[in-house]
């Protein structure tokens, strides 16, 4: 055993780079992209800018780009500042999301943040998941749309992952709240992962027919990322069980959020009725019978009808290679542009 405690150690003297971060959490220490990330794929699609905190990654006609934490961590609060490609990205993907997938390739888990490209004219969808132990039969999804425009500006998104739940953030809204459960078993994220940011030509998935595939006339499509938060213990993946970090104790201050404050809880009610597009557990033809943790409010079922009656067939999920990722249905994306 490594690493653990050294590494949490470590961690809390990435607070030597604190700086200001414009959002939500404003004492949170910022990691400087080469600290906390590495070059995954694309060669010079990845460009780190030059003040060593932000880079872009961008997708053109020879390829897309992606990067990768250096170490895996277990538990945490994971946060980025993003900026996606504007105008015409039909097709495009951009993922800011953990996976444990090449280490555990049977059985492994997985958060996500998947912006799925639109067209000239819509909104960006975002989607959310969580896999746990293998559970690629059981898709988890949601969609939003935003009430921002996410080409114009940055805007923070951040997980937090607990041994107890997930919650998913845009700025200062938690958006979606995820509790384990006991009968949702392994399919709860329990392995310590890493987190990935990647952009890819998602005209697989997003064709219908051919419609909204990626049109490279636009290209490149260019998104960047800034204000990297990495705020959970490194772990050895293998022999996690001697880890010890906790991370709503260790760390600095008080800014890292253990739950949803009750003011919180309005805003994410907010922005659930306004915003939310598709929720599995309204997904009659997936699940005959709802995953167990669905708790079904006929006023949101109504409400989801009238964006998705009844849509979207299986999930086609692919293993391998890191950087296909998203594999999420394909009609989905195309429903979602
Ligand atoms: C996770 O998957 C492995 C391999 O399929 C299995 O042996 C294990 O029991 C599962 N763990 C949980 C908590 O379900």
């Amino acid at each position: 055993m490594v690493v653990s405690y050294t590494d949490c150690v470590k961690l809390l003297a990435f607070s030597l780079f604190v700086v200001a971060a414009s959002g939500f959490y404003r004492n949170m220490p910022l990691v400087p992209f080469d600290e906390g990330y590495t070059h995954l794929f694309g060669n010079d699609n990845l460009v780190v800018h030059r003040d060593g905190k932000s880079v872009h990654l961008s997708l053109d006609e020879r390829t897309g780009s992606g990067f990768v934490s250096h170490d895996l961590y277990l538990h945490g609060f994971f946060s980025a500042s993003i900026k996606l490609p504007a105008d015409y990205t039909a097709g495009v993907v951009v993922a800011f999301y953990m996976s444990n997938g090449d280490i555990f390739e049977k059985n492994h888990d997985e958060i996500d943040f998947e912006f799925l490209g639109n067209i000239r004219g819509k909104d960006w969808r975002i989607q959310t998941n969580v896999y746990g132990n293998g559970s690629t039969n059981i898709g988890r999804e949601e969609r939003y749309n935003l009430w921002f425009d996410p080409s114009d500006g940055f805007h923070q998104y951040s997980i937090l992952w607990t041994d107890s739940q997930i919650i998913f953030y845009v700025d200062s809204v938690p958006i979606r709240e995820f509790k384990r459960t006991a009968s949702m078993g392994g399919d709860f994220p329990s392995k310590p992962m890493s987190l990935y940011a990647t952009i890819w030509d998602g005209s697989d998935w997003a064709t219908n027919g051919g419609k909204y595939r990626v049109n490279y006339k636009y290209a490149p499509y260019v998104t960047e990322f800034s204000d990297f938060i990495l705020h959970g213990c490194a772990v050895d993946p293998i022999e996690q069980s001697s880890s010890r970090c906790d991370t709503t104790t260790q760390g600095s201050e008080e800014s890292i959020p253990t739950g949803v404050t009750p003011m919180q809880r309005i805003k994410m009610d907010n922005f659930r009725t306004k915003h939310m597009t598709y929720s599995y557990c309204y997904d009659q033809i997936r699940y005959k019978v709802p995953p167990s943790e669905c708790v079904i409010n006929p006023l949101e079922s109504q409400r989801l009808k009238v964006y998705d009656p009844v849509t979207f067939g299986g999930s086609h999920r692919r293993h391998g290679k890191r950087h296909h990722r998203s594999r999420t249905s394909r009609s989905e994306a195309a429903n979602a542009i």
